[in-house]
């Protein structure tokens, strides 16, 4: 879509088609013409504070209301101060003695096809008996406790459970190795693992528990360590520290009342990758999350309660927290989850779980419909997809043909499709076409939501006109917002707020065009974006560097026709000899140090990496080698001009 190049950012395509909101869904929407969203961006804007308390007063319950709806001392913000409220009261709570009551809170489906449903009662009755397990583990409010686990229910139930005492959750995602689960078990003290025996992918088996045994030999602040059995695989059971989710559950008490939170108790950490080598822990407190993703959950996918509404994303990743359990449980949604890869027993698993189910909302990745494309139109064709009648998309920009894909396989023209921009620091969606008010443009994701006020400004942080690349930042604070990096004060304001004073920078690079339509232009910093997944070129690198064959390395992204972005390494040995062999080795050691998801797609050996004379690697070099791209850009300033002929030499 656009491309960085000598600092300058330029726009490579210019997509006009314009697709306005189906009648029929505009005509039932609750928001549902553009004028209508345009007076209530215009009214939230005008009184930030006015709009997002009287929503905060009608929308959440509250113990103990709130006495002040925002303390902003820049860059730090309190939300709904002095009020006392509860994130799992407000998603399970909330709809007893309702008719929701006996409604399905969670359709789930494993990937061998185990199907089980919980209502909200029977949600709140697994996750007050949870909390009491916890409770009886030792885990206090502001404990954190760490999650490793597949899509199972018992993975929502564990994050509703420590909301409920107001324990602090880390969702790890299970493709990370035992390594990196440790890394963040240290750097959030976490005081409770919680696991499964295993996990099933594509017919096999995950260890989980014995990557889990592995990570807590090297998490001395983990005490206790509580495991779902899922795939009945015989594991190590440390005595005194390991106990079965089953035997503490059926001996634990059923009523475990929410605990009364401040509106900014920590709800959860989950680190994301920066521009450094280590993980952020990303901060979400209670109120203002709970707050803005019920609300952009309403707004953007206009849920009913007779909607099958199903978010493929794992939680392991923000749109698993935010959009599959804490904003569709908190409206009362029908939320189905599946365990399980897309392509199992075959190709057609969505389309067929989609029938089968009535799927009514639709919300996925583009690397996945990327996916769908390349696996082939009959898988679809086979399946009747008619109870869709909403698409989405979040995780990275959708290229415009794949756009059109969506739109007319899946969503046969009917559908609308709310391309979804946000990130782990925004706690919930920011800029999106709300599906019954704005016209789409394949590839943009349009508009900011209300209370959402976005800029585009140069590097002196100066507005920039329309049709300009520039930095997108955020002027105005929002509920969701993070509220710091987890024990690092610093961090937060030099990684977020002071580039452009006083306002958040998000790291993407944006452009609006003539009709203030905003269009995401990659990012500003070295994180990728392979398969959806965020990831930091220097933990790569550094992961590479802890090889003992390995003097030096660098990490760049190139461009893939599935992933979106694949990861491409130019690597300096250390006296060892280049082979076949040592490249798996060095797969193998990434896998170990990271996990699956950072395994680089290219690596190549070189003599030495071209450096500019300040010493800093010139990436924009690398990554026109890696692409293939036949020119190479400015290399006056390399130190070593024969380093570009040897790298050339040992193209793959
Ligand atoms: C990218 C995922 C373009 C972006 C919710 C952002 C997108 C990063 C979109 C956040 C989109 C996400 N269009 N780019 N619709 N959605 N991104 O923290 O670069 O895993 O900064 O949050 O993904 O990734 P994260």
């Amino acid at each position: 879509m656009a491309q960085q190049s000598g600092g300058q950012i330029d726009t490579v395509m210019q997509e006009a088609r314009l697709f306005p909101p189906p009648a029929e869904f505009a005509a039932a929407a609750r928001i549902g013409s553009l004028e209508a969203y345009q007076e209530m961006w215009d009214e939230a804007e005008a009184d930030i504070e006015g709009f997002w308390g009287r929503l905060a007063t009608e929308e959440l319950h509250w113990f103990k209301p709130f006495t002040k709806v925002l303390d902003w001392k820049s860059p730090f913000a309190k939300w709904f101060v002095g009020g006392k409220t509860n994130a799992c009261y407000n998603c399970v709570d909330v709809h007893l003695g309702t008719p929701r009551q006996n409604k399905a809170a969670i359709i789930w489906e494993g990937e061998p096809g185990d199907q089980r449903t919980l209502t909200y009662q029977q949600l709140h009755g697994e996750v007050s008996k949870f909390a009491n397990v916890l409770l009886g583990q030792g885990v206090k409010a502001g404990d954190v406790v760490s999650i490793y686990m597949p899509m199972v229910p018992e993975l929502v139930v564990a994050m509703l459970a420590c909301a409920r005492i107001g324990a602090v959750h880390s969702v790890i995602f299970g493709g990370f190795s035992s390594e990196a689960i440790a890394d963040r078990n240290n750097d959030a003290r976490a005081k409770l693992q919680i696991t499964a025996d295993g996990g099933w992918r594509r017919g096999s088996i995950l260890p989980l528990k014995e990557t889990v045994d592995e990570a807590l030999k090297k998490s001395p602040t983990i005490e206790k360590c509580i495991v779902v059995r899922r795939t009945g695989t015989d594991v190590n059971m440390t005595p005194g520290r390991d106990f079965w989710y089953d035997e503490l559950m059926d001996a634990a008490a059923a009523e475990c009342p929410a605990a009364e939170l401040d509106s900014e108790h920590p709800l959860y950490i989950l680190y994301t990758s920066g521009s450094t080598g280590k993980p952020k822990g990303i901060k979400h407190t209670t109120a203002g999350y709970s707050l803005f993703t019920k609300m952009t959950t309403r707004w953007v996918f206009d849920l009913r309660d007779e909607d099958v509404y199903w978010c493929t994303a794992d939680c392991g990743w923000v749109t698993g927290h935010s959009y599959l359990v804490y904003g569709p449980l908190a409206n009362g949604a029908t939320v189905l989850m599946y365990d399980g890869a897309p392509n199992w027993p075959d190709e057609g698993r969505f389309w067929e779980m989609i029938e089968r189910h009535r799927v009514s909302i639709f919300y996925t990745a583009p690397t996945a419909i990327r996916s769908f494309i390349k696996w082939g139109d009959h898988w679809v064709d086979e399946h009747d997809l008619s109870s869709l009648r909403l698409l989405g998309t979040v995780g990275e920009g959708i290229n415009p043909e794949a756009w059109m894909w969506y739109h007319r396989k899946i969503g046969r023209e009917r559908c609308p499709i709310v391309d979804t921009w946000w990130q782990t620091e925004t706690g919930g969606i920011m800029m999106t076409p709300l599906p019954g008010a704005i016209p789409t443009k394949p590839g943009s994701c349009t508009k900011p939501l209300p209370g959402i006020v976005p800029e585009i400004v140069d590097g002196n942080g100066k507005p920039v006109a329309p049709n300009h690349g520039g930095m997108l930042v955020i002027s105005k604070p929002w509920p969701g917002m993070l509220r710091g990096i987890w024990g690092d004060d610093e961090r937060y304001k030099e990684q977020y707020w002071t580039r452009v004073p006083g306002k958040y920078l998000c790291g993407d690079n944006a452009r609006q065009d003539d009709d203030g339509y905003y269009w995401i232009m990659g990012r500003i910093d070295d994180v990728l974006n392979v398969a959806g997944h965020r990831l930091s070129t220097i933990e790569i690198e550094s992961a590479l560097v802890s090889h003992p064959k390995v003097a030096e390395a660098a990490a760049v992204g190139r461009p893939h026709e599935v992933k979106g972005e694949a990861v491409a390494v130019f690597v300096v040995l250390r006296g060892a000899t280049a082979s076949e062999a040592l490249k798996e080795e060095l797969k193998k050691h990434v896998r170990k140090e990271i996990g699956a998801l950072a395994v680089p797609d290219d690596i190549r050996f070189t003599q030495t990496l071209p450096k500019t004379r300040s010493g800093k690697i010139m990436r924009r070099l690398l990554r026109d080698i890696a692409s293939g791209k036949a020119e190479v850009g400015d290399t006056t300033t390399l130190e070593d001009f024969g380093v570009l002929a040897k790298l050339r030499e040992n193209e793959e």
